[in-house]
Protein backbone atom coordinates (compact mmCIF):
# COMPACT_ATOMS: atom_id res chain seq x y z
CA UNK A 1 0.00 0.00 0.00
CA UNK A 2 1.06 3.47 -0.26
CA UNK A 3 2.31 5.34 2.57
CA UNK A 4 2.31 9.57 2.99
CA UNK A 5 5.40 10.14 4.29
CA UNK A 6 5.95 13.67 4.40
CA UNK A 7 4.41 16.90 4.16
CA UNK A 8 5.58 20.29 3.33
CA UNK A 9 5.57 23.77 2.54
CA UNK A 10 7.64 26.40 1.20
CA UNK A 11 6.88 29.76 -0.75
CA UNK A 12 8.35 30.90 -3.89
CA UNK A 13 8.65 33.70 -5.53
CA UNK A 14 10.47 34.63 -9.51
CA UNK A 15 13.03 36.82 -7.30
CA UNK A 16 14.32 34.20 -5.36
CA UNK A 17 15.84 32.48 -8.55
CA UNK A 18 15.85 36.03 -10.86
CA UNK A 19 17.56 37.88 -8.25
CA UNK A 20 19.43 35.36 -6.02
CA UNK A 21 22.71 36.21 -7.06
CA UNK A 22 22.20 40.15 -5.70
CA UNK A 23 19.95 39.58 -2.99
CA UNK A 24 21.34 40.73 0.47
CA UNK A 25 23.48 38.60 2.66
CA UNK A 26 21.33 38.28 5.67
CA UNK A 27 17.65 37.09 3.95
CA UNK A 28 19.32 35.07 1.00
CA UNK A 29 21.20 33.50 3.72
CA UNK A 30 18.15 32.19 5.83
CA UNK A 31 16.51 31.56 2.77
CA UNK A 32 19.05 29.27 1.31
CA UNK A 33 19.16 27.69 5.09
CA UNK A 34 15.42 27.31 5.24
CA UNK A 35 14.97 25.69 1.73
CA UNK A 36 17.87 23.78 2.37
CA UNK A 37 16.60 22.13 5.87
CA UNK A 38 13.32 21.15 4.18
CA UNK A 39 15.14 20.00 1.21
CA UNK A 40 17.06 17.45 3.84
CA UNK A 41 13.51 17.10 5.54
CA UNK A 42 11.96 16.19 2.65
CA UNK A 43 15.14 13.66 1.18
CA UNK A 44 14.80 11.93 4.69
CA UNK A 45 11.12 11.16 3.94
CA UNK A 46 12.69 8.78 0.55
CA UNK A 47 9.61 9.33 -1.29
CA UNK A 48 9.02 7.84 -4.75
CA UNK A 49 6.46 10.47 -5.56
CA UNK A 50 6.05 14.42 -4.64
CA UNK A 51 2.71 15.64 -5.21
CA UNK A 52 3.09 19.13 -5.46
CA UNK A 53 0.61 21.79 -5.04
CA UNK A 54 1.09 24.99 -6.79
CA UNK A 55 -0.60 27.79 -8.87
CA UNK A 56 -0.24 28.27 -12.44
CA UNK A 57 0.89 31.72 -13.15
CA UNK A 58 -0.95 32.03 -16.36
CA UNK A 59 1.84 28.78 -18.13
CA UNK A 60 -0.93 26.59 -18.99
CA UNK A 61 -4.36 28.43 -18.22
CA UNK A 62 -5.72 32.09 -18.58
CA UNK A 63 -9.41 33.59 -18.25
CA UNK A 64 -10.61 31.67 -21.65
CA UNK A 65 -9.60 28.25 -19.75
CA UNK A 66 -9.13 28.33 -16.05
CA UNK A 67 -9.73 25.06 -13.54
CA UNK A 68 -10.19 25.26 -10.15
CA UNK A 69 -8.11 22.37 -9.86
CA UNK A 70 -6.46 20.32 -12.21
CA UNK A 71 -3.95 16.73 -11.76
CA UNK A 72 -1.21 16.31 -14.42
CA UNK A 73 -1.22 12.87 -14.86
CA UNK A 74 1.64 13.05 -17.68
CA UNK A 75 4.50 10.19 -18.13
CA UNK A 76 6.55 13.78 -17.74
CA UNK A 77 5.82 17.16 -17.61
CA UNK A 78 7.98 20.35 -19.10
CA UNK A 79 10.00 22.54 -16.83
CA UNK A 80 9.64 26.17 -16.22
CA UNK A 81 9.68 28.37 -19.28
CA UNK A 82 10.95 31.78 -17.25
CA UNK A 83 14.19 32.49 -18.79
CA UNK A 84 15.94 33.28 -15.21
CA UNK A 85 14.69 29.35 -14.79
CA UNK A 86 16.49 27.84 -17.95
CA UNK A 87 19.38 26.08 -16.07
CA UNK A 88 16.49 24.23 -14.33
CA UNK A 89 15.71 20.66 -15.60
CA UNK A 90 13.42 20.59 -18.60
CA UNK A 91 11.85 17.44 -18.05
CA UNK A 92 10.41 16.12 -15.25
CA UNK A 93 9.03 12.63 -14.91
CA UNK A 94 5.58 11.92 -13.60
CA UNK A 95 3.68 9.40 -11.68
CA UNK A 96 0.48 8.94 -14.14
CA UNK A 97 -0.97 5.52 -12.75
CA UNK A 98 -1.06 7.39 -9.02
CA UNK A 99 -2.11 10.54 -10.54
CA UNK A 100 -4.99 8.55 -12.29
CA UNK A 101 -5.89 6.89 -9.39
CA UNK A 102 -6.23 10.74 -7.39
CA UNK A 103 -8.27 11.21 -10.06
CA UNK A 104 -10.81 8.45 -10.17
CA UNK A 105 -10.89 8.89 -6.60
CA UNK A 106 -12.26 12.35 -6.46
CA UNK A 107 -14.63 11.45 -9.40
CA UNK A 108 -16.15 8.24 -7.06
CA UNK A 109 -16.06 10.86 -4.04
CA UNK A 110 -17.77 13.82 -5.78
CA UNK A 111 -14.97 16.36 -6.73
CA UNK A 112 -14.22 16.81 -10.34
CA UNK A 113 -11.11 18.11 -11.21
CA UNK A 114 -9.32 18.74 -14.63
CA UNK A 115 -6.52 16.71 -15.85
CA UNK A 116 -3.82 17.43 -18.00
CA UNK A 117 -1.44 15.20 -19.93
CA UNK A 118 1.29 17.12 -20.41
CA UNK A 119 1.60 20.42 -17.68
CA UNK A 120 4.58 23.25 -17.93
CA UNK A 121 5.72 23.95 -14.16
CA UNK A 122 6.62 26.98 -14.00
CA UNK A 123 8.51 28.92 -11.01
CA UNK A 124 5.78 28.30 -8.42
CA UNK A 125 6.15 24.33 -8.96
CA UNK A 126 10.24 24.60 -9.32
CA UNK A 127 11.55 27.17 -7.66
CA UNK A 128 10.91 25.18 -4.44
CA UNK A 129 12.44 22.54 -5.73
CA UNK A 130 16.05 24.48 -7.33
CA UNK A 131 16.41 25.83 -4.01
CA UNK A 132 16.10 22.93 -1.83
CA UNK A 133 19.27 21.24 -3.72
CA UNK A 134 17.38 18.03 -3.96
CA UNK A 135 20.09 15.59 -5.78
CA UNK A 136 18.04 13.56 -7.60
CA UNK A 137 13.78 14.58 -7.54
CA UNK A 138 11.24 11.73 -7.08
CA UNK A 139 8.59 11.26 -9.65
CA UNK A 140 5.89 14.39 -9.26
CA UNK A 141 2.76 14.77 -9.51
CA UNK A 142 1.37 18.32 -10.04
CA UNK A 143 -1.56 19.53 -8.51
CA UNK A 144 -2.58 23.24 -9.90
CA UNK A 145 -5.30 24.56 -7.72
CA UNK A 146 -6.22 28.49 -9.18
CA UNK A 147 -5.57 30.67 -6.28
CA UNK A 148 -5.04 33.40 -8.98
CA UNK A 149 -8.12 34.92 -10.50
CA UNK A 150 -11.52 35.27 -8.58
CA UNK A 151 -13.87 32.94 -7.93
CA UNK A 152 -11.38 30.40 -6.00
CA UNK A 153 -11.80 27.40 -4.47
CA UNK A 154 -12.67 28.03 -0.68
CA UNK A 155 -10.73 27.45 2.27
CA UNK A 156 -13.23 24.64 2.89
CA UNK A 157 -13.10 22.91 -0.40
CA UNK A 158 -8.85 23.34 -0.19
CA UNK A 159 -9.59 21.42 3.34
CA UNK A 160 -11.43 18.34 1.77
CA UNK A 161 -9.22 18.67 -1.34
CA UNK A 162 -6.15 17.32 1.30
CA UNK A 163 -8.62 15.04 3.01
CA UNK A 164 -9.18 13.50 -0.84
CA UNK A 165 -5.61 13.30 -1.35
CA UNK A 166 -4.60 11.80 1.97
CA UNK A 167 -7.32 8.75 1.02
CA UNK A 168 -6.48 8.47 -2.25
CA UNK A 169 -2.58 7.73 -1.06
CA UNK A 170 -4.19 5.59 1.43
CA UNK A 171 -5.90 3.43 -1.14
CA UNK A 172 -3.70 3.18 -3.62
CA UNK A 173 -2.49 -0.74 -3.94
CA UNK A 174 1.16 -0.30 -5.26
CA UNK A 175 3.81 -0.12 -1.96
CA UNK A 176 4.73 3.45 -2.90
CA UNK A 177 6.03 6.40 -0.28
CA UNK A 178 4.20 9.76 -1.15
CA UNK A 179 5.22 13.30 -0.03
CA UNK A 180 3.44 16.43 -0.27
CA UNK A 181 5.32 19.94 -0.96
CA UNK A 182 2.54 23.16 -1.00
CA UNK A 183 4.43 25.97 -2.49
CA UNK A 184 2.94 29.67 -2.46
CA UNK A 185 2.16 32.08 0.02
CA UNK A 186 2.09 33.59 2.78
CA UNK A 187 1.35 37.11 2.11
CA UNK A 188 1.94 39.18 -1.25
CA UNK A 189 0.92 41.65 -3.95
CA UNK A 190 1.31 41.54 -7.45
CA UNK A 191 0.43 44.07 -9.91
CA UNK A 192 -1.54 46.15 -7.62
CA UNK A 193 -1.36 49.62 -5.89
CA UNK A 194 0.23 47.82 -2.56
CA UNK A 195 2.44 45.63 -4.38
CA UNK A 196 5.56 45.19 -2.92
CA UNK A 197 3.67 45.12 0.75
CA UNK A 198 4.20 42.15 3.58
CA UNK A 199 1.13 41.91 5.48
CA UNK A 200 3.33 40.40 8.73
CA UNK A 201 0.25 39.88 11.29
CA UNK A 202 -1.50 37.76 8.24
CA UNK A 203 1.17 35.99 8.14
CA UNK A 204 1.46 35.53 11.77
CA UNK A 205 -1.87 34.59 11.72
CA UNK A 206 -1.49 31.99 9.71
CA UNK A 207 1.03 30.00 10.70
CA UNK A 208 -0.46 30.30 14.69
CA UNK A 209 -3.57 28.85 12.88
CA UNK A 210 -1.54 26.23 11.15
CA UNK A 211 0.73 24.95 14.00
CA UNK A 212 -2.07 24.94 16.63
CA UNK A 213 -4.07 22.57 13.68
CA UNK A 214 -7.92 23.20 14.28
CA UNK A 215 -9.80 23.70 11.08
CA UNK A 216 -12.36 26.16 12.63
CA UNK A 217 -9.68 28.73 13.06
CA UNK A 218 -7.83 28.08 9.49
CA UNK A 219 -10.79 28.64 7.74
CA UNK A 220 -11.86 31.62 10.52
CA UNK A 221 -8.50 33.47 9.69
CA UNK A 222 -7.63 32.88 6.10
CA UNK A 223 -11.83 33.63 5.04
CA UNK A 224 -11.39 37.00 7.61
CA UNK A 225 -7.56 37.74 6.38
CA UNK A 226 -7.33 36.83 2.86
CA UNK A 227 -10.13 39.49 2.02
CA UNK A 228 -8.19 42.17 2.88
CA UNK A 229 -4.14 41.20 2.37
CA UNK A 230 -2.46 41.13 -1.02
CA UNK A 231 -3.68 38.90 -4.14
CA UNK A 232 -0.02 36.71 -3.60
CA UNK A 233 -1.99 35.44 -0.28
CA UNK A 234 -4.86 33.36 -1.80
CA UNK A 235 -1.63 31.02 -2.94
CA UNK A 236 -2.08 29.85 0.46
CA UNK A 237 -4.79 27.60 -0.38
CA UNK A 238 -2.19 25.29 -1.19
CA UNK A 239 -1.57 24.83 2.32
CA UNK A 240 -4.86 24.58 3.18
CA UNK A 241 -4.84 21.31 1.09
CA UNK A 242 -1.76 20.40 3.27
CA UNK A 243 -3.11 21.08 6.12
CA UNK A 244 -5.62 18.75 5.10
CA UNK A 245 -3.96 15.83 3.69
CA UNK A 246 -1.77 15.50 6.97
CA UNK A 247 -4.79 15.33 8.85
CA UNK A 248 -4.81 19.08 10.89
CA UNK A 249 -1.80 17.39 13.40
CA UNK A 250 -0.32 20.99 13.07
CA UNK A 251 2.75 21.67 11.69
CA UNK A 252 6.59 22.93 12.73
CA UNK A 253 7.67 26.32 11.59
CA UNK A 254 11.09 26.22 9.91
CA UNK A 255 11.68 29.42 9.54
CA UNK A 256 9.51 32.75 8.49
CA UNK A 257 11.02 35.84 7.40
CA UNK A 258 9.63 38.75 5.57
CA UNK A 259 11.58 39.82 2.42
CA UNK A 260 10.98 42.62 0.49
CA UNK A 261 13.78 42.38 -1.99
CA UNK A 262 11.66 39.27 -3.51
CA UNK A 263 7.87 40.65 -2.18
CA UNK A 264 7.02 37.31 -0.06
CA UNK A 265 6.34 36.59 3.66
CA UNK A 266 8.41 33.58 3.30
CA UNK A 267 7.62 30.75 5.20
CA UNK A 268 9.13 26.97 5.61
CA UNK A 269 6.87 24.55 7.31
CA UNK A 270 6.70 20.39 8.00
CA UNK A 271 3.40 18.98 9.25
CA UNK A 272 3.13 16.58 11.77
CA UNK A 273 1.47 13.30 10.25
CA UNK A 274 0.66 9.97 11.18
CA UNK A 275 3.85 8.13 11.40
CA UNK A 276 4.96 10.78 13.52
CA UNK A 277 2.77 10.36 16.05
CA UNK A 278 3.21 6.70 15.73
CA UNK A 279 6.70 7.36 16.09
CA UNK A 280 6.78 9.27 19.03
CA UNK A 281 4.00 6.92 20.74
FE1 LIG B 1 3.13 32.54 -6.99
Amino acid sequence: MAKLVGVFAASHGPLMARDWHILPAAPKGRLDTAFRELGRRLTDTAPDVLIEISPDHWVNFFINNLPSVCIGVGEAHDGPPEPFMKDFQRTLPGAPDLAMHIVKTALAEDFEPSISHRLTLDHGFCIPLLRMGIARLPRVIPIVVNDLEPPMPSIRRCLAWGRLLAKAIASYPDDVRVAILATGGLSHSIGEPTMGDIDEPFDHGCIEAFREGRDAKVIDVLERGLAATGNGGHEVRNWVVAHGAAGSRGFELIDYLPVPEVYVGCAFAAWRIAGDLQAAA
